[in-house]
């Protein structure tokens, strides 16, 4: 009689030690997997911390170097690069300049570390004097105008030597302009990781500061997703598969969990997270103030994420959570 009290079935059982929970546990945190975002800015021995991103500086080439000599020792492979230009004008002329920041940052770093993957960032925003992520044409961002532009630069990129072009401007087919011109200069190989699904997000904030990249009138809802609706997301993310991605994007990751999942379980590439700027900017922030412990709150969100379906994870704490899994 009293024995029905008791339950037979005792979830709590799987919970009962360290090693235990570790034998039941579905998913784990892998150094391989993380790519750390840089940004780099011309001239030597320059290295500046970004206001709204303590522990984040902008760099120079050179100093770019020793920080990915660091990051490769402690077991981070992958690098995303991000320009700042000496100079900015209407048509973002200095992105797909072969003598431009990142062309030669790209060209350096391969030398110094040809076994590193250099991922670029391809995008006018951080090149163009009004700060949209396409040409402006009578006012407008012009989608099929600003095709070229992309297709240049990501075979510019390719050149230097990149693994990985990254678009990320949010143009309707993007992916297979930049695939035709890849493969017709014969870059056959360079793989596109697209920002398949970008949503019009308050996170990027602190980037932009960093990039210096806001822009000068209106915003980029033309272009950028309207974050209430998931199912343009994936109808974004299917094109871009069509169009010839090699890897799909998910971002911002926090708030957007429900994508990730949703992508994980309809397509079959591999699905990278960006974990942005405004992301790492709050979770430092409350760490700072001693309101949380920043190193459980990190390892919490990065397991959360590889739960919720991610396979990559872009995260400006990379280095920083490689030094942490050692
Ligand atoms: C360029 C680009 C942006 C980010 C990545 N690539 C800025 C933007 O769209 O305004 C944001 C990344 C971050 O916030 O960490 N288009
Ligand atoms: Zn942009």
């Amino acid at each position: 009689m009293e024995y029905d009290i008791f339950p037979r079935i005792r979830e709590r059982r799987l919970r009962k030690n360290q090693k235990i929970r570790d034998l039941v546990a579905e998913v784990s945190l892998n150094k391989n997997n993380l790519v750390q975002p840089l940004f780099i800015y011309p001239g030597e021995n320059g290295m500046e911390e970004i206001r709204s991103m303590p522990g984040v500086c902008r760099m120079t080439i050179d100093r770019s170097l020793k920080f990915i000599g660091e990051g490769l020792a402690s077991g981070i492979n992958a690098y995303l690069l991000f320009g700042i230009p000496s100079h900015k004008d209407e048509l973002g002329t200095e992105a797909y300049d072969e003598e431009g920041i990142i062309p030669k940052a790209v060209r350096t770093i391969k030398k110094e570390y040809p076994d590193a993957v250099i991922i670029t960032d391809v995008c006018m925003c951080e090149y163009t004097s009004h700060g949209h992520c396409g040409i402006v044409v009578n006012g407008k961002v012009d989608n099929d105008v600003t095709l070229s532009y992309l297709a240049k630069t990501a075979v510019v990129y390719a050149k230097a030597g990149a693994d990985i072009v990254a678009p990320s401007s949010m143009m309707d087919g993007q992916v297979k302009a930049i695939r035709d011109a890849l493969d017709e200069s014969n870059f056959k190989d360079t793989i596109i990781m697209s920002y398949s699904s970008k949503f019009a997000s308050s996170l990027y904030g602190p980037f932009r500061e960093a990039a210096d990249s806001k822009p000068q009138f209106g915003d980029r809802k033309s272009y950028q997703m309207d974050y209430r609706s998931a199912r343009t997301a994936l109808r974004e993310i299917e094109l871009d598969i069509k169009e010839g991605a090699d890897i799909v994007m998910v971002k911002p990751a926090m708030f957007y969990m429900d994508i990730i999942t949703k992508a994980k379980e309809k397509f079959l590439v591999p699905l990278a997270v960006y974990s942005v700027s405004g992301e790492y900017s709050m979770i430092k922030a409350a760490a700072k103030n001693g309101w949380i412990d920043e190193d459980q709150v990190l390892w919490e969100y990065m397991l959360s994420l590889k739960r919720a379906g991610a396979d990559i994870i872009i995260t400006y704490y990379a280095k920083h959570l490689a030094e942490y899994l050692r």
